[in-house]
């Protein structure tokens, strides 16, 4: 039997693949090359913005005329059950995968080893999953429960087994890593003093529990990117979306770590057009934007979603103004990045081979580089420069 996994959503979707790729392999099933090659489809769903599930469920509906057998799994929201339910044979919880057996046609129910995966270059390790922020525009509490975190002997086994098997980078993985129960900064460093040649990576964090501790292990464990998401420049909206910090304490925090890793990629998330978003608050999140100077951005147009807070209030902005203010937030990452690529220019720096001709530096940045072996750490000179991304070539 041949499997085929799609996959939406974040990397807490993509690293659930990955676990599942590894659990069916476990039981013997084997990866098609493409969906018409294999028997049975998995759906891994998104839900955080509608436009993820309208995709999935546009998927779903031309797989089906396939007849192949096809199964959902991931953050999915209750009020979708019933119309997945009606498309496809069988619907599970990730940390249920085991009831897959119905659908392999195994005997017996096979317990998975959950937290198996094989290695690559770059592998994924929950830390944590769930969330217990309740932003009031956000569907994740409700799809992935309350936040759960795993031992950190758990956690610093896999990555010593991952390492010892050839992972060159490690990245710690939770809704919102600095909230982990048994102490985040500790936990990095232990996993930084692991044996071998690796790099360590951590996605994603909150600013309200970005603290200076974490800073310090930060440099310690020579990381060179973070991904802080501020979500508006404003604080009257971000009282609204009940993300309890204001700008003024997130940009003492940016400039704490600027100071303290000089050269920090720094990456965020944005929604624009939140309820009630006038031309004035989204000018704040342009000015946040140009103070900043982030190397990379998430911008998410407003997704009125049902059951959270934010559903009871009034969508006001068109999703003409929104595509707007998309656009003028993309504008000025444009230059931003750019401005931030171009220090790397005619430096020699340490990159890993990700594909035959793209690599990634330490601060997350793809880089064109000559064919060379995937999998090795490699100096180049950096040659050209873009606003996403750079060129040893
Ligand atoms: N825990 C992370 C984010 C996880 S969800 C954090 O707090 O930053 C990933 C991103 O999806 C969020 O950062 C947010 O920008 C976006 N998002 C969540 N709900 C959304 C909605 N209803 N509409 C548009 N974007 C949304
Ligand atoms: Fe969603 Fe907020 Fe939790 Fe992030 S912190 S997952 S945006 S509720
Ligand atoms: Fe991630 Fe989407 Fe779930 S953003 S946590 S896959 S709802």
């Amino acid at each position: 039997m041949r499997y085929f996994i799609i996959t939406y959503g974040c990397q807490m979707n993509k690293s659930d693949s990955e676990r599942l790729s590894s659990f069916l392999k476990d039981n013997g099933l084997s990866v098609a090359s493409s969906i018409k090659e294999a028997d049975l489809i998995l759906v891994n769903i998104c839900s955080v913005r509608q436009k993820a599930v309208d995709r999935a469920e546009a998927k779903i509906k031309e797989i089906k005329k396939l007849k192949k057998t096809i199964c959902l799994t991931g953050c999915l929201l209750d009020k979708d059950r019933k119309r997945f339910e009606k498309i496809v044979d069988f619907i599970f919880k990730i940390k249920d995968v085991s009831d897959l057996h119905k659908v392999i046609k195994k005997k017996k129910k096979i317990i998975p080893d959950y937290f198996k995966i094989k290695p690559d270059q770059s592998n994924f390790i929950p830390i944590m999953t769930g969330c217990n922020n309740f932003c009031t525009y956000c569907v994740v509490p409700y799809t992935r429960g309350r936040e759960i975190s795993r031992k950190p002997e758990e956690i610093i086994k896999e990555a010593e087994y991952l390492i010892k098997k050839g992972a060159k980078i490690i990245w710690l993985l939770g809704q919102n890593v600095n909230s982990y129960e048994h102490n985040f900064p500790e936990l990095l460093k232990k996993v930084y003093q692991l044996p071998g040649k690796f790099w360590l990576q951590f996605i994603s964090s909150h600013p309200k529990d970005f603290s200076e501790e974490l800073i310090k292990a930060m440099k310690r464990c020579r990381i060179n990117y973070l991904n802080l998401p501020v979500q508006s420049g404003d604080d009257e909206i971000l009282k609204k979306m009940n993300r309890p910090y204001n700008i003024k304490s997130y940009k003492e925090k940016i400039k704490k770590i600027k100071k303290e890793i000089p050269g920090i990629a720094l990456s965020t998330d944005i929604i624009v057009g939140f309820p009630g978003e006038k031309r004035k608050h989204f000018e704040n999140t342009k000015k946040l934007f140009k103070e900043i100077g982030y190397d990379m951005a998430y911008i998410n147009k407003y997704s009125p979603r049902e059951g959270t807070e934010a559903n009871l209030l009034k969508d006001t902005v068109s999703p003409k103004e929104k595509k707007k203010r998309e656009r003028e937030l993309t504008a000025i990452l444009a230059e931003t990045a750019l401005k931030n690529n171009k220090k790397y220019l005619g430096k020699t720096i340490e990159v890993l081979v990700i594909e035959k001709n793209i690599a990634v530096t330490k601060s997350n940045k793809k880089i064109k580089i000559n064919p060379s072996e995937i999998g090795h750490f490699k100096k180049i000179k950096v040659t050209k420069a873009c606003s996403w991304g750079l060129s040893s070539l």
